[in-house]
């Protein structure tokens, strides 16, 4: 029996609906994958980009790709295999909280939501922060940052200084160019979890176990006593 402690916050694992795992059968590998590295929870976190999707027509099609695969999970007569959490990873753009049924894209039965910054610096734009100020202070979201390597240390800054936390990517924690970068946010408190951001490469897994190895217990909400519903209470 494989003891699974950990929990993968960031996961492009459901089929068919982003530019993450494409068949049902790849999800299913990749859960397998995913389990041999201790991981027992998956957040499911696929794009949410707001100029493309309402919010309900989204969580339709991500119902619809998580129900697809559970079929087949139980079809193959699969036990044991990582849990799922459907969430997603939504594209901050100023006014976000205008849309209808916006608090819906936290994580299920949690008030985390998961964000991700536009790729061009350009458009980090004092609305974008305003309205992180608002999820925060007046919705009520805690907010966590994805892979923060990709952004400017000036745009990391101005999310944590709002309040928000951080989700690094195993794949950057344990490289040599990202390393420092990582340590230095462990190191502030500010970093409360580490995914995969699996797309396609179950590589990636093996890489979390040893991010977590390294760095979990000095994560700000540790690692194996993990479970969304101690984070949700350690980010109120
Ligand atoms: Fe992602």
């Amino acid at each position: 029996m494989i003891m699974t402690k950990y929990t993968d916050w960031h996961s492009h694992i459901l089929p068919g609906i982003d530019d993450g795992s494409q068949h049902r059968q790849d999800s299913i590998e990749a859960l397998q994958a995913a389990l041999e590295c201790g991981i027992g929870r998956i957040v499911a976190t696929p794009h949410f980009y707001p100029h493309k999707n309402s919010v309900d027509r989204f969580l339709e099609r991500r119902n619809n790709s998580y129900d697809h695969l559970m079929r087949k999970v139980v079809s193959l007569e699969l036990t044991g295999l990582p849990e799922i959490r459907k969430g997603a990873e939504v594209l901050l753009c100023g006014g976000l909280d205008n849309m209808e049924g916006y608090e819906k894209l936290c994580i299920e039965g949690t008030n985390i939501m998961m964000v991700e910054l536009p790729f061009v610096e350009s458009e980090h734009t004092d609305e974008m922060f305003e309205t992180v100020y608002r999820l925060i202070n007046d919705s009520k979201i805690s907010v966590i940052m994805v892979h923060p390597h990709r952004y400017s240390d000036r745009s990391v800054m101005r999310m944590l200084d709002l309040g928000a936390m951080l989700q690094l990517n195993a794949g950057d924690v344990t490289s040599l160019s990202g390393r420092g970068r990582a340590k230095k946010y462990i190191e502030m408190g500010k970093v409360c979890c580490i995914g995969t951001d699996f797309h396609r490469d179950v590589k990636v897994f093996e890489k979390y176990r040893k991010a977590m190895r390294t760095f979990g217990d000095r994560l700000a909400v540790k690692d194996p006593s993990f479970s969304l519903d101690v984070i949700k209470d350690d980010l109120k």
